[in-house]
């Protein structure tokens, strides 16, 4: 780790602050902590967690970037639809962990741009530090949009239209699992001597075994086989089962269909931590300061949604999607050979390339009450790989 960049004192400071307070949270469940609350902790500890505090996050100033921060044509992309969906159920949008507030702004200017605009934008975030730069970011691109968008507190009980989650779901909390044969282990997390963190495991019980053994039904499992599962997520997704009444969650995410994710060249699992742009596996890094994320089992997440009563609307890759929504006709009419252009061509070049985004990040509509097929899936669904 000695080629990352140095923190400030303040940032190691605020570091400790967050390691003395997971280290009383140890102390409190008995001496082991689920890595799932362990990642709870490191991310949205209230006014210490990564996405709690003030850390800059996004951008180029920050540890990574995400699609709406490369370029306004992703939103403007999405915005197709996002509108075929809002004219298929209703006219309202929520978007669930907003980020810096991009996408919302480029998302709404574009659905302006179409006569689309929906009645209401809610964001719903965990963040109050980041609802603060959304409202910010919102006042400076869309002033005369503002009066739309509400802050939500918590998930509607009942909701018609789009639900969108752009890399909301690798940020929720997961659990580590080793499978060892017919054994079958969770990690978490101890202090260790020095005043750090270590790796302890024990039996998994309940639902994670549960999880973990239909896992290992359906996929090739080496002992020694180490990856995550995230219950978290699959319960985000069933929760919508009772409150969406007729409309389609577009889940944005890197991840894949189950096969794929639990392979047996992935054995080490997909956990990641982003520290200013450098990425690398080790969760104990410096606590409150980085990005702790898991790749999506979008197997999972379907089978979640549709335990809950919902439909699986369409699964693509972001290229495919991208491509479906007329991403290169947004590209074509910025001026060629100007400065806007080549910004925005190579945006769209990462946003779909398979090497680059394109591949890696998938797009999940599942819904309810949406008669016809998504514009988005026109081409290259994948339904059938899950
Ligand atoms: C990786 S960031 C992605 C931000 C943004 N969508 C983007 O693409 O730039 C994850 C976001 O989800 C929010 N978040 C995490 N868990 C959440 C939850 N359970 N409910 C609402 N927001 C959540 C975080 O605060 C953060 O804004």
């Amino acid at each position: 780790m000695s080629q990352l960049p140095a923190p400030s004192p303040e940032a190691l400071a605020h570091s400790a602050r967050l390691q003395a307070e997971i280290h009383r949270a140890i102390v409190q469940q008995g001496g082991w902590l689920p890595f799932a609350n362990f990642m709870e902790m490191l991310l949205y500890a209230p006014g210490l967690g990564y996405y709690t505090a003030g850390a800059r996050k996004f951008g180029s100033a920050g540890d990574f970037v995400t699609a709406p921060e490369m370029t306004p044509l992703f939103g403007q992309a999405l915005a197709r639809q996002v509108a075929q969906i809002m004219a298929l159920s209703a006219p309202r949008v929520l978007e669930v962990g907003a980020g810096s507030g991009r996408l919302a702004a480029d998302l709404l200017l574009a659905l302006e741009r179409l006569g689309q605009l929906p009645e209401r934008y809610a964001i719903l975030d965990l963040s109050a530090d980041l609802r603060q730069r959304q409202q910010q970011t919102l006042a400076d691109a869309a002033p005369h949009l503002l009066a739309r968008v509400e802050w939500l507190d918590h998930l509607p009980d009942e909701f018609s239209g789009v639900v969108l989650a752009n890399e909301l779901l690798d940020a929720l909390p997961a659990h580590l699992v080793r499978w060892d044969g017919e054994e079958i282990r969770e990690c978490g997390v101890v202090g260790d001597a020095a005043g750090g963190f270590m790796w302890n495991e024990r039996a998994a019980g309940g639902s994670l075994l549960a999880a973990a053994r239909e896992i290992a039904d359906s996929c090739d499992l080496e002992p020694g086989y180490l990856s995550e599962i995230s219950l978290a997520a699959r319960a985000w997704a069933a929760e919508w089962g009772h409150r969406l009444q007729r409309g389609a969650l577009l889940l944005i995410d890197y991840g894949f269909p189950r096969h794929e994710y639990y392979h047996p060249q992935r054995s080490a699992g997909t956990l990641m931590c982003h520290y200013r742009h450098h990425a690398h596996g080790d969760p104990f890094y410096l606590p409150g300061l980085q990005d702790v994320t898991v790749h999506v089992d979008f197997t999972a997440i379907i089978a979640a949604a549709h335990a809950a009563g919902l439909d699986l609307l369409g699964y693509a890759s972001q290229g495919q999607f991208l491509l479906n929504c007329g991403m290169l006709d947004l590209l074509a009419e910025i001026t060629r050979d100007t400065p806007d252009y080549v910004r925005a061509a190579s945006a769209v070049g990462k946003l779909l390339m398979p090497h680059e985004m394109g591949e890696l990040f998938k797009v999940m509509a599942i819904g309810r009450g949406i008669d016809g097929g998504l514009s988005g899936f026109a081409e290259g669904d994948q339904s059938r790989r899950l």
